[in-house]
């Protein structure tokens, strides 16, 4: 597995450890996160990117937003910086469920301090954040782990599997989702061939996926987006699994655009269609794919590549990052709780239990 994407280092008073995947492959360059501005900026520019490795930047994020307040600031002073901040980094990129996951359950752990203790102190309060933050973290290497255990029998020996974006290290804080169920089967000795989109507009399969999997000694091949179909008809695709950055209540699912483009194709061609996502992806409060907001990024993505520019002068361009894949063309949704087949409300619900903090909490 390459370095952890996201890591805090220190105690309270630590920095988080990132790597510039705007560099990569090019450039291995690790980055010292040390102020919410910072992170922002890090977030919003894919310094830092997957939904869940954002989710757990954005947990470290509100450790850098209490670690310097003064000694003498009170304890509810503390709690509405914490709030102030956790909206700030929630406006940097709004598709992905992970953050505003990551972030709700420290507010009402840090809420729920501060209402229980008359004399907690700002130390505490710190310490309270970096350890649900920490929790945060090993969790996402857990379910990393395990979605990886969970899916790697719906890869034959054999076979040709084709992704999109990343879905792998990079984009968590452990192993990955969709890659880690191709790690987990290389490790079992299964020999397959991985087509990678190169993921237009800004190559997160052709830069990022690519290299992971060939550190991994995976075979990868790298395919433009549009090819996806011709590959299909000719029998050299045998599934699709990519990631996911939100699935609302019905199973419709947000992942980087293109991958609803996929969903059809494998349709078409009878393919079967895995998305890997663990339960901090699911949102049940969402009911379906058409309350997902879609992140529109700046058209200077699309009008250049790399330093080139590719389109006339004027030219106007549309840019949004996610689309939405309707939950009919998903074969099985695989997280770290077990796979659903044919996904509906009633089986995620079924699946993810009441253990969902959302649920537990009655918060939304
Ligand atoms: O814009 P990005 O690079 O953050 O988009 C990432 C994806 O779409 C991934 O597939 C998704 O976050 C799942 S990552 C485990």
């Amino acid at each position: 597995m390459v370095a952890a994407a996201v890591k805090w280092v220190g105690g309270v008073d630590g920095f988080l450890g990132l790597i510039d995947q705007r560099q990569l492959p090019g450039e291995f360059v690790k980055l010292q996160c040390r102020d919410i501005e910072q992170l922002y900026e890090a977030i919003k520019t894919l310094t830092v990117r997957g939904a869940p490795a954002i989710g757990v930047a954005g947990a470290y994020g509100l450790v850098l937003a209490v670690q310097k307040l003064d000694t003498q600031c009170s304890i509810r002073d503390a709690l509405e910086c914490l709030k102030k901040a956790a909206d700030y980094l929630g406006s940097s990129r709004p598709t992905g469920a992970n953050l505003f996951r990551a972030m709700d359950r420290i507010k009402s752990k840090a809420e729920d301090f501060v209402a229980s203790k008359a004399k907690a102190n700002l130390q505490e309060l710190q310490e309270l954040v970096l350890n649900e933050a920490n929790a945060i973290y090993q969790e996402d290497v857990d379910m990393c782990r395990q979605i990886g255990e969970n899916g790697e029998k719906f890869i034959k020996d054999g076979v040709g599997i084709l992704t999109h974006c990343n879905a792998g290290a990079l984009a968590t804080a452990g192993q990955g989702t969709a890659l880690s169920i191709m790690f987990e089967a290389h490790k079992k000795g299964k020999r397959f061939k991985v087509y990678v989109d190169e993921t237009r507009p800004l190559l997160q399969g052709a830069r990022l996926t690519a290299w992971e999997l060939k550190q991994a000694g995976i075979n990868v091949v790298v395919i433009c987006d549009n090819m996806a179909g011709w590959l299909m008809k000719q029998g050299k695709i045998n599934s699709v699994i990519t990631g996911a950055d939100r699935i609302a209540a019905n199973g419709d699912a947000a992942n980087k655009i293109g991958t609803y483009s996929l969903s059809i194709l494998a349709r078409e061609h009878g393919i079967s269609f895995y998305l890997a996502a663990p339960s901090s992806t699911f949102d049940l409060s969402i009911k379906s794919g058409d309350q997902i907001p879609i992140e529109q990024r700046p058209s200077d993505e699309v009008r250049f590549l790399g330093k080139e520019k590719i389109t006339p002068d004027g030219v106007e361009i549309y840019n949004p990052a996610f689309d939405i894949t309707p939950a009919e063309n998903i074969t099985a949704i695989i997280s770290e709780k077990g796979t659903i087949q044919q996904p509906t409300e009633e089986k995620i619900r079924r699946m993810l239990g009441q253990k969902l903090w959302q649920e537990k909490t009655g918060k939304i």
